[in-house]
């Protein structure tokens, strides 16, 4: 049906209204505050994944319900605030952490989904805690975790106060990967290290012959095209993002130190295994953002890193995930997902690459030195500084403190047995 003249009026009419409706809420909305806390021991890309959800949920609920696309620059009016639990809370209420407190917040805050931290959190969200956190001291709106049970030592339900509120959210937990998982891992990694007869064999660069135990472990992480969409997707952030406002504030700087010297863009392309994401690498990609107006992280292919190819056990994880702890970095601009072990002019062309770093410095052999020449591209050499990146350090952490780790294993085993008895679809966000 045509409509009348005075039904065309009226629909004007209630367009015009919704639209300054829309305006005014715009004005007005304030950001959505969203909370996760939690270990984050060993961080890996079930947690980054879990921060992305907490995010989207918050994104979801800031437009009302009515999902991303409803609202201009939605995930601009939203925040994620982590709360990282203590190092003294972890022993009391887990068994001992794997990474101190200053190594989880390095990992935590270069997740590019996490805006803000709150250090030092109780693992126990009593009713003051609460409170403080839907004060006006945080602001949070909604708290949230995965939908795996989280019990305190007594056996209560961790989230019990928020649910009653009406203020908790459950995202889904990301499937075959944990802390426990990766303890057990790096367990077997030192044994493996010791177990042999040549020098130093879990040295990532001695090349020393290594045990036949550490084989590869079987994935049970399923990298579908949409999580690897989603976590390349680009983040929003709002005026008030604390983490947003230091790297746009470093960007700025660099920018006016690059007009001032005259120079043109840089791509620095990083080359390793990644294996085992830690806060050294946070610190090599941070640093290499910091040189240049690209990074590209290389994470080398599966099939480079055979025992048969460099004589070292297997990385613990696949190409995929450790692919997705990079992807998940604010400091990486691209990955690339199974990557050559060696620099070729394809690469140097493809990219535009005017320096390379490779993780591990003893990696680069002459015939990275002579591609390099050629393409007029400078080797750069980044020394770990606060942090080590060789996951045989942190390995070893793990084996000084066997007994202790066995104890939590055994526990933790046993309630992610019975997580995955029970586990149901949930949605992912
Ligand atoms: N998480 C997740 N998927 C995983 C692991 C963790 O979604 N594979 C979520 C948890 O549900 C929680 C948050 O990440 O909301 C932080 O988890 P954390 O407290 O660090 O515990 P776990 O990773 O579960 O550690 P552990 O293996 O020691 O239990």
């Amino acid at each position: 049906m045509i409509p009348s003249v005075s039904s065309s009026f009226l629909l004007v009419g209630a367009v015009a209204l919704l639209r300054a409706k829309k305006k005014t809420l715009k004005k007005t909305r304030k950001v959505f505050r969203v909370y996760m806390d939690g270990c984050f021991d060993l961080m890996h890309f079930g947690h980054a994944n879990a921060l992305r959800q907490a995010r989207a949920i918050a994104s979801v609920a800031s437009t009302g319900g009515g999902g991303e696309g409803d609202v201009e620059g939605a995930g601009a009016d939203v925040e994620l605030i982590v709360g990282l639990v203590s190092d003294e809370e972890i022993l009391r209420c887990k068994g001992p952490p794997v990474l101190p407190e200053q190594e989880r917040v390095k990992c935590v805050r270069a997740v590019k989904w996490v805006d803000d931290i709150i250090a030092n959190v109780p693992y126990e969200l009593t009713k003051e805690f609460v409170e403080e956190l839907f004060s006006e001291k945080y602001g949070i709106d909604c708290i949230v975790h995965g939908d795996d049970p989280c019990y305190l030592p007594d056996g209560t339900d961790a989230y019990a106060i928020p649910k009653a509120l009406g203020k908790y959210r459950e995202i889904k937990r990301t499937e075959g990967v944990s802390t426990t998982d990766l303890v057990a891992r790096l367990l077997e990694y030192a044994d493996a290290s010791e177990n042999t007869t040549s020098k130093s064999a879990g040295d990532e660069s001695s090349g020393g012959k290594r045990s036949e135990k550490n084989e590869r472990h079987e994935a049970r992480f399923c990298t579908t095209a949409s999580r690897i969409a989603q976590f390349a997707a680009k983040v929003s952030y709002s005026k008030t993002s604390k983490m947003h406002e230091e790297t746009e504030k470093r960007k700025t700087d660099k920018k006016q130190r690059k007009n001032e010297k005259n120079e043109e863009t840089t791509c620095c392309y990083v080359v390793g295994a990644f294996d085992v994401f830690n806060a050294g690498h946070v610190e090599l990609l941070e640093e290499c953002s910091f040189v240049a107006d690209k990074v590209v992280c290389a994470v080398i292919a599966d099939e480079y890193l055979t025992r048969d190819k460099t004589n070292q056990p297997p990385p613990m994880l696949n190409q995929s995930e450790r692919a997705m702890s990079a992807i998940a970095c604010r400091h990486c601009d691209d990955v690339v997902v199974g990557a050559p072990a060696r620099l070729t002019d394809d690469i140097c062309k493809t990219f535009n690459v005017t320096a390379v770093v490779f993780e591990d410095d003893d990696a680069v052999t002459e015939r990275d030195r002579n591609v390099c020449e050629k393409n007029g591209v400078q080797i750069l050499s980044v020394k770990e500084r606060v942090f080590s990146r060789k996951k045989l350090t942190i390995a070893k952490r793990v084996q000084a403190n066997r007994a202790l780790f066995e104890e939590r294993q055994k526990r933790k085993m046993a309630s992610e047995k019975a997580y995955y008895e029970q586990k149901a679809f949930v949605a992912e966000d």
